[in-house]
């Protein structure tokens, strides 16, 4: 019997296609929520953090009146990147030509601009995007129109509090990796643990991979793994908020890493994670801890720049998924494919 096509993988060729990049782009990481750092960075009146969300340059800033506001981070004059980093400032000036704008985006100054017959300077604002807080977690959305980040996270919020209360925790570090496997592998690798008894023996000695107690759900905006440590009993959840946030809490004292899975080009896939402990952690335990993450995540690195390598040999027009043990990738797929008005 043929295969539904639920149980279909996308086509392979989706996984190394440059111009499927340029459409992802449009239609999804220019329209979608993602983690752009920490709301710690704009806490303070006049600070701004220059981010990115999936390629596109993204400054958020906090303005004298404490509105938080976000932009494309594209001078209006000749599109140089406007802002690099974090800081505090009161206004905001190009380097390039020194076109300065305000807090709220608008243009304030343009050199020699005085001198032009017509120079309407409200005319050349910052174009607008949308940003939102979540607890300590800071997300952006170029789409200026998208709905409220709440709306996105839908129940995640609930369900990550039954595990830990993410306004206790205090940010430790940022830990940046990447891999040569287009960004859609990436994401799929984290929706399964199927590949956990195989692939992650010194996980699967900890974590309790077994399908009846290692737990998937699909939800409308994210897909959620459950899991339980196999001595303690203690509890973990993984979920990636679509597109692209990954948010991971290990069984076992308050731990949680976030952060984004974003395409550099269609066969190149940067990403971040921020970690945040309870104060006061044991420092051995934490030293363990980004062993034990370090050791998972090249075992990771290994299996999708090998897909992507298989996928990208063009010999393999599609896969199968086992639905049973793979839900979350075809609720993945299924959601790629509608952002991308495929049939
Ligand atoms: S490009 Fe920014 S001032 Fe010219
Ligand atoms: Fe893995």
């Amino acid at each position: 019997m043929a295969a539904s096509a639920d149980s279909l993988t996308l086509p392979f060729a989706w996984y190394s296609d440059e111009q499927l990049l340029r459409r992802e782009r449009a239609s999804i990481f220019a329209r979608s929520w993602q983690y752009a750092g920490r709301a710690a960075q704009v806490a303070e009146p006049g600070s701004y953090l220059a981010t990115d969300a999936g390629g596109v340059p993204i400054l958020v800033t906090r303005d004298r009146e404490g509105s938080l506001r976000a932009f494309v981070n594209v001078c209006r004059h000749r599109g140089s990147l406007l802002m690099e980093g974090c800081g505090k400032r009161n206004t905001l000036q190009c380097s390039y030509h020194a076109w300065t704008y305000d807090l709220d985006g608008s243009l304030r100054s343009a050199p020699r601009s005085e001198r032009e017959l017509e120079f309407a300077a409200e005319d050349w604002s910052l174009l607008s995007a949308s940003v939102g807080i979540w607890g300590p977690f800071l997300f952006v959305n170029p789409d200026p129109a998208a709905v409220s980040l709440a709306e996105h996270l839908g129940e995640l919020p609930a369900i990550l509090s039954r595990a830990i209360d993410i306004d206790g925790l205090e940010f430790h570090s940022r830990v940046e990796f990447g891999a040569d496997a287009n960004w859609k592998i990436v994401v799929e690798n984290f929706l399964e643990c199927y590949h956990c008894p195989t692939a992650h023996p010194s996980f699967s000695e900890e974590v309790d991979v077994h399908p009846d107690r290692y737990l998937l759900e699909a939800h409308p905006t994210f897909a959620a793994q459950f899991a339980q440590a196999k001595r303690t009993g203690a509890r973990g959840q993984f979920h990636l908020l679509f597109p692209n946030t990954g948010l991971n809490v290990f069984p076992g004292p308050a731990n949680l890493s976030i952060g984004p899975i974003a395409p550099a080009s269609a066969g190149r896939t940067e990403r971040y994670l921020d970690y945040f402990f309870a104060p006061g952690a044991d420092a051995g335990w934490v030293t363990d801890f980004f062993a034990f993450d370090d050791q998972v995540g090249r075992e990771d690195r290994f299996l999708v720049e090998s897909v992507h390598r298989g996928m990208a040999s063009g010999m393999v027009d599609q896969g199968r998924l086992l639905l049973n043990a793979e839900p979350l990738l075809a609720a993945f797929q299924h959601w790629v494919g509608t952002q991308l008005g495929a049939t």
